[in-house]
This record gives C-alpha cells, sequence and structure tokens, in this order.
C-alpha cells in the first residue's frame, strides 16, 4: 500500500515506519520541518512537506494513498497548558481524512490511549465506544481526544476501514524521552524514587516496536471501526516501577503521601495516581498480535534509561 502517515517523525512513528516499509508498504510521512523531512529520507520514506494545519494539504496526500496513519499530535503546545488546542487541531485532521476516505474502503489508523477509559478496573476494547454527544455534536462542547476516537470509529458507516489504536500511557524504549524518562529525572531531581500513596496503582505498557507492529496489522486488517489495544504489560504498579528506578539509581524509595504528590511529581501527579489496568486480549484474537519485546520492568532493568542524565 501507499500509505500516508503523520507524526512520522515522532517516537513512535519512527518506529511504525520502518515496520511498514519492511512489510513492503511505500510510506510517504508529515513533516513539518527539514529535521523531520532529513529523518524521514534517510529511514527510506517519501516526504510530504506541511503541518497538520494545513487541511488541504492533508487532503492532497491522502487522496493519494491507500491508507492513513495518523500519529501527530502538538505536544508542545499540549505540555505548555493549551491541551484544548491540540486537541482541536487533532479533531480538524481527523475530519479532514474522513471525508477524503469516506466511500473508498480504505484503511485509517489513528492513536489513542487508554489512560481514563475505565477507572479502577481492566480497561477492554470494548469501553469507550459509546457515543459522546460532543463527538455527535462538533461545536457543541469542547472536543476530546475520546470524542475524536468515537468520530473515527463511526466512520466505519461512512465505508472508512477506521481503527482506532488506543496505546498505554507507557510506550517504551530505548531514546524515550517520555513518562519513564520524566520518572528516573524526577527521581534523581528529589535524590529519592517515589511511588504515591501504597503505590498500588496500575499502568499498562507497551513496547514502542511491539506497537509498531500492531500499528503494520491494524492498517492491514483491522475490521472497520475496531478499537485496538497495544497492551503488553496489563498493569504495573507504580510502586514496581519505583523500585526498578530506586535500584539503577541507587536511591531510597519511598511513599508520598497524596496531599504531597503534586509537589513532588508537579504534572505527572494526577497521571501516577490513576490506576488504569487494560488488556488486549480482544486485539491479540482479532489480529493475532503478539508482543515479543521486554516489558516494562525488564526494559528499565535493561538500564538504558539511567546510562546518562537528561540534557
Ligand atoms: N508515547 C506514548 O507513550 C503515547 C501514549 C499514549 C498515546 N500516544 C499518542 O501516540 C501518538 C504518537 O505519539 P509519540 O509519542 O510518537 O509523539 P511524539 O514523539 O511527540 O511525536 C509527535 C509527532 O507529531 C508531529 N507533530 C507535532 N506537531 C505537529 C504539527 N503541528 N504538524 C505536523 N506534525 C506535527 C511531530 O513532528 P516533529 O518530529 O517535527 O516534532 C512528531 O512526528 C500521539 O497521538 C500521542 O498522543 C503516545
Amino acid at each position: 500500500m501507499r500509505v500516508f502517515v503523520t507524526g512520522a517523525s515522532g517516537w513512535i512513528g519512527s518506529a511504525v515506519v520502518p515496520e511498514l516499509i519492511d512489510a513492503g508498504h511505500q510510506v510517504t510521512g508529515l513533516a513539518r520541518s527539514g529535521a523531520s523531512a532529513a529523518a524521514l529520507a534517510a529511514a527510506g520514506a517519501r516526504v510530504h512537506r506541511g503541518t497538520i494545519d494545513d487541511l488541504d494539504s492533508l487532503r492532497a496526500a491522502a487522496a493519494a494513498s491507500d491508507g492513513v496513519i495518523h500519529l501527530a499530535f502538538k505536544h508542545d503546545i499540549a505540555f505548555a497548558g493549551d491541551f484544548q488546542g491540540a486537541t482541536d487541531a487533532d479533531r480538524r485532521a481527523v475530519e479532514t481524512f474522513g471525508d477524503v476516505l469516506a466511500g473508498s474502503g480504505r484503511p485509517f489508523v489513528i492513536a489513542s490511549g487508554v489512560l481514563g477509559l475505565a477507572p479502577g478496573r481492566v480497561a477492554t476494547e470494548r469501553d469507550g465506544r459509546s457515543p459522546d454527544p460532543a463527538a455527535a455534536h462538533p461545536g457543541g462542547g469542547p472536543q476530546t481526544r475520546l470524542a475524536t476516537a468515537q468520530l473515527t470509529l463511526s466512520l466505519a458507516s461512512r465505508d472508512v476501514r477506521s481503527s482506532v489504536l488506543r496505546l498505554p500511557p507507557t510506550v517504551h524504549g530505548e531514546g524515550d524521552h517520555g513518562f519513564m524518562a520524566a520518572l528516573v529525572g524526577i527521581a534523581r531531581d528529589k535524590g529519592v524514587s517515589g511511588y504515591i500513596g501504597d503505590g498500588a496503582s496500575r499502568w499498562p505498557a507497551v513496547h514502542r516496536f511491539d506497537a509498531a507492529h500492531l500499528f503494520c496489522l491494524a492498517l492491514e486488517q483491522a475490521p472497520a471501526g475496531s478499537a485496538l489495544h497495544a497492551i503488553a504489560d496489563e498493569g504495573v504498579p507504580i510502586r514496581a516501577i519505583a523500585e526498578v528506578i530506586g535500584r539503577h539509581l541507587d536511591l531510597p524509595v519511598a511513599a508520598v503521601a497524596p496531599k504531597d504528590a503534586a509537589g513532588h511529581f508537579g504534572w505527572l501527579a494526577p497521571l501516577l495516581a490513576l490506576d488504569a489496568p487494560a488488556s488486549s486480549a480482544l486485539t491479540r484474537e482479532l489480529l493475532g498480535w503478539q508482543p515479543v519485546q521486554p516489558g516494562l520492568i525488564d526494559d528499565l532493568d535493561k538500564g538504558h534509561y539511567f546510562h546518562s542524565p537528561p540534557a
């Protein structure tokens, strides 16, 4: 297939692109900078210059493709406080792709997340599917990423082979600058590897190469309207994560009282407090996906998260 990939230069995209090329697909990646364009070209992809705000440009690239994988997200503005702006831009891009692909039966895969889907119990692919009024009435309220995912699933009724690939909060691996790297950084700064309360909150996890393989399978095989879970570890207790970080940094491991969590963990505190286990049993059955990379604790134990302090 000729596949158009947004976010192709990102943490997950840079694993998805070689996975697609190795599977025999021809990849065109969206690049908003010279550096991203160069990285894509070096990986063997074609380059489509533009941003996710250039809707005409997205339209043209999608029209020239046999399928679209949408991974771009404005994390830069989201982490600077404008999460709504990032979500709105994402929604517009998804609407644009939906309009182009409608009636074609072509695949359209987006990245989403499992956090908050089913707090306190194991989330499955069946959760988060019921239509949200905000998804049904764009402009009728603040958009959420869940509403954008629901819109994507609903494109099945417009003859788009759409699927939503839900990622766990940590997509780990060598070179990760995400939540695990942030936790390691906080432990270094504070001189203690902490966990909130009893540390029993669980986070699911996946290695980025296993996630990349699932994006490829979704593109090739997922039936229209599929919610898929890229979950390898169903739920790793935050305390177990703190323990392995403490061992590698030779720091004490200690509980942080919930009232002190924001002061200790900053913006990560509310996320770390979430108990968010998730299953991928239905995804494995549907697509024959089987994670083969190290789980989160084994990956942390390999040591690459601790080699040098972040710049
Ligand atoms: N990593 C995780 O643990 C995780 C967990 C759950 C969900 N997700 C979701 O999975 C998707 C991919 O995540 P990631 O970790 O690979 O993110 P990432 O490393 O931050 O990469 C984001 C990608 O989006 C591109 N991008 C950002 N703003 C853009 C814009 N205005 N126009 C065009 N491209 C733009 C970036 O381009 P540049 O390379 O030029 O910056 C980059 O290729 C996102 O939707 C993310 O929210 C990730």
